[in-house]
């Protein structure tokens, strides 16, 4: 599926026009994303991270990095999947960083997301929902999963960019995405959750 990444990675540079404020996810095929994109930097009037690992490869790249709370808005999120339904509503988070992703997307006006034919399912919810924790909530909150009908994983040593812990939820009913989404946000102690079914995305680019 590397091609198909990569195809879709480069696919979303023709939704860039110049001037643009860009948000930038995380993940392999965002990473094939940023490579693409430095060809862009004089175009473009900024990037907005998603992750330090994002940052990092933005900078790397001389890039034009810039902080969320130095812009008015973003114009455009591109960011991958680890699955995505038919409403483009998504599961994302395998590689920890939901809540800034989370947050970039909804900042911003128009979401591509970039992710290969293997991350279309008809039903969300085979790929584990991650809820990022702040750490003295953890048990309370897997227990509160678990009464809610998730199977809870604690993603051992593994600690988030904001300094919280991961749960993995299984076998989570997802027929209503956003009603799974509410529910985990609503639980004290969780910061944001890996079902992006509220701000879901606008345009999906498989690459295919
Ligand atoms: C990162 O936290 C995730 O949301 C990624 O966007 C998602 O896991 C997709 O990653 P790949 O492009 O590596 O499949």
């Amino acid at each position: 599926m590397t091609n198909a990444k990569k195809a879709a990675a480069i696919k979303a540079l023709d939704y860039i026009r110049d001037g643009q404020i860009i948000g930038v996810g995380t993940g392999s095929t965002t990473a094939y994303f940023i490579e693409a994109l430095s060809a862009y930097k004089h175009r473009i009037e900024g990037v907005v991270a998603s992750s330090v690992a994002t940052a990092k490869a933005l900078k790397a790249l001389g890039l034009p990095l810039m902080e969320l709370n130095d812009v008015n808005k973003i114009d455009l999120y591109i960011d991958g999947a680890d699955e995505i339904n038919d409403r483009l509503e998504m599961i994302k988070g395998g590689g920890g960083a939901l809540t800034r992703e989370k947050i970039l997307a909804t900042a911003s006006a128009q979401f591509i997301c970039i992710a290969d034919p293997s991350k279309q399912v008809k039903l969300l919810g085979r790929f584990p929902i991650a809820v990022e924790v702040i750490p003295m909530a953890r048990s309370f909150v897997a227990r509160a999963l678990v009464k809610w009908g998730a199977f809870p994983e604690y993603r051992v040593g593994f600690v988030t960019d904001n300094g919280n812990v991961i749960i993995d939820c299984y076998q989570v009913d997802c027929s209503d995405p956003l009603a799974v989404e509410t529910a985990f946000k609503a639980l004290p102690g969780v910061v944001d959750c890996g079902m992006f079914a509220k701000r879901k995305a606008d345009v999906w680019l498989s690459g295919a």
